[in-house]
């Protein structure tokens, strides 16, 4: 492609994150699984209009998410990454956009680059947090997500920090657990708390082998958090504007047991290799839930407001690192 038509293809790349939505919406890679379909039966396995879905189909046949020969339509690799049953599914990240709220916080991007305001409370009035807890379909899926994203790097962090000389570590909005989960089954001796608001936290462990060492506590990390040795906080500072990251920093310092460590786990700007997920991410914060991913000093200087100090970083050889922070 010349630059022309890169751009353009850049242009329209919304097109083809509507399309994926759509397919993981009707579930086509699960119906796809195997030996693949005609268009007839998937239309009638996914209950489709027959000649739209070819048409769908053939715009993501042409982005090579689906193949198609002999008139069975079946997944490419990519496709595959799509199906509900695999770790790590994409599925629950395309689905979200099915929530209309999402495109139109995107398209009030210029309000933000306007006024620097959080264009999804400008367009919708409430903040993400209050829309999800307000529609459950939707909040199903962001934690999905979530868990889904989070299956990919919880066992590298659980591999690349050493938990051995704390007893007890909780996790700071950890939603479904997935990475205490991780955490948990890699140190036997540790005891974990899955921390989070009370329509998102896990009603139950993961995983059988960590349920006596495991518990939930419901609560706002704006107000207090169970006292631990060490706090993951992952991917949640950079939901939130410096002030009120700030605010999450402290409570967990006023709640760190002597000698704990704070462990807050992101996506890091200027970072070689991942500069356009971070930068793009960026965006999403910005347009999302209203916060901002950051550079290592930004980090730094969040956690010396906080009363705390950043001690190490740690590449996880993941996107995000472990950025390790201790009190004085
Ligand atoms: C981007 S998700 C990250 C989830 C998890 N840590 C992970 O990385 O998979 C942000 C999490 O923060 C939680 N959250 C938002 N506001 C909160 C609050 N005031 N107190 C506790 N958790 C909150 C959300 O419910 C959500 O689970």
């Amino acid at each position: 492609m010349n630059d022309g038509e890169t751009l353009q293809a850049m242009i329209t790349g919304f097109r083809v994150s509507a399309a994926l939505s759509v397919a993981a919406e009707f579930g086509i890679s699960d119906a796809l699984a195997g030996d693949g379909q005609t268009l007839a039966e998937l239309a009638a396995a996914v209950k489709a209009d027959e000649e739209t879905l070819g048409r769908l189909l053939r715009a993501l046949v042409a982005v090579g998410v689906y193949a198609v020969q002999d008139a069975v339509y079946t997944n490419t690799s990519m496709g595959e990454r799509l199906r509900s049953d695999v770790p790590g599914s994409l599925r629950p990240l395309a689905r979200m956009g099915q929530d209309p709220a999402f495109w139109a916080a995107w398209g009030h991007l210029a309000h933000s680059v306007r006024t620097g305001e959080n264009a999804f409370e400008a367009v919708h009035g409430v903040d993400v947090w209050t829309h999800r807890e307000q529609r459950p379909e939707y909040n199903a899926i962001f934690n999905d997500n979530m868990t889904a994203l989070s299956w990919y790097v919880g066992k590298s962090v659980a591999d690349s920090y050493d938990f051995s000389g704390l007893d007890k570590v909780v996790d700071v909005g950890g939603g479904q657990g997935i990475l205490l989960d991780a955490v948990l089954n890699r140190y036997e001796q540790l005891q974990g708390v899955v921390f989070d608001l009370p329509h998102v936290v896990a009603t139950g462990p993961r995983s059988e082998a960590v349920a006596s060492r495991w518990s939930a506590v419901a609560g706002s990390f704006f107000e207090a958090v169970p006292p631990a040795d060490g706090y993951l906080i992952k991917s949640i500072l950079h939901d939130w504007p410096d002030d009120r990251c700030v605010k999450i920093l402290r409570t967990c310092a006023a709640s760190l047991n002597p000698g704990g460590v704070v462990l807050v786990i992101e996506l890091v700007l200027d970072r070689p290799g991942h500069e356009v997920m971070a930068a793009f991410s960026d965006l999403n914060m910005l347009v999302m839930p209203g916060g901002r991913e950051r550079t290592e000093d930004e980090y730094a200087a969040l956690f010396e407001a906080a009363g705390l100090h950043l001690n190490q970083v740690i590449d996880t050889g993941t996107r995000v690192c472990i950025l390790e922070a201790v009190t004085g």
